[in-house]
């Protein structure tokens, strides 16, 4: 049994203290009682201190949406995973396609973060996923091969047990068009063949695998209905905490 794992990652749209209370208070109130979903919501660095006063003793955890893979040194304007610990933090998304693609992360960057975090025991939320054109290239396989080989490299059966895997194909992150249920559950079983001959089956079928990209209260049901898939990585809709606990409530009833 796999416990869904819903991430709301607010990515740079929503980190004033003002609004982030407003929502988060909202979302307490509804989200309170659910025990089968995991819940962590993956704010702006500025404001997690704030949210962990607010989120504390709730169902709710917090993630950051980056960090740096040293602790310390002469590294201006970058986040260390200490701080990150420091402050209340237990998760933190890396190798977002944002990321990748806009701030040039490479996989053997999000390796080095990844070991950096799982031996800090921060729990990564690790994305991959392929582009438009690859996909329409038919290179979406040989794309998710890569990425799981160079961004989990040397990675033992302990710590990718620890690690979420987001599968996010890029053409399908804030466009509206989701993968369908059925594209993303193929893409879903691929990840998991190739985790079974990295490790082995039992770990590989203990690993969770979200999707994410464009997820809304009404799509999610039929996509958590998919074996494979557990959960989301959810962007727009995770704004607002109605919408966050309409998927929320997809999670948990669809836990499998
Ligand atoms: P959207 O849900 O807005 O498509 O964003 C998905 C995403 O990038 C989550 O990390």
């Amino acid at each position: 049994m796999r416990k869904p794992i819903i991430g709301g990652n607010w990515k740079m749209n929503r980190g004033t203290p003002k609004e982030s209370k407003k929502m988060l208070e909202s979302l307490i109130l509804l989200v309170k009682g659910i025990k089968s979903v995991d819940i962590v919501i993956c704010a702006p660095f500025t404001v997690l201190t704030t949210i962990y006063e607010i989120l504390k003793n709730t169902n709710i955890k917090i993630g950051a949406q980056n960090m740096h893979f040293e602790e310390k040194g002469a590294y201006t304007g970058e986040i260390s995973p200490t701080f990150l610990k420091d402050i209340g933090v237990e998760y933190v998304i890396l190798g977002h396609s944002e990321r990748r693609d806009i701030f040039n992360e490479s996989d053997a960057l999000i390796n080095k973060k990844l070991k950096k975090a799982l031996s800090m025991d921060l729990k990564p939320i690790v994305c991959i996923g392929e582009h438009l054109e690859e996909k329409e290239a038919g290179k979406t396989n040989d794309i998710i091969k890569y990425q799981i080989n160079e961004t989990f490299k040397n990675l033992t059966k302990e710590e990718i047990l620890k690690t979420v895997i987001a599968y996010e194909p890029i053409w399908a992150i804030g466009t509206g068009k989701t993968a369908t249920p059925e594209q993303a559950e193929e893409i879903h079983i691929f990840i998991r063949e190739l985790l079974i001959r990295k490790f082995d089956k039992e770990t590989a079928n203990s690993i969770r695998i979200q999707y994410g990209g464009s997820i809304k209260p009404d799509n999610a049901e039929d996509l958590f209905n998919k074996r494979n898939i557990d959960g989301g990585l959810v962007g727009g809709a995770s704004l607002e905490s109605d919408s966050l606990f309409q998927i929320i409530k997809a999670a948990d009833k669809t836990y499998k």
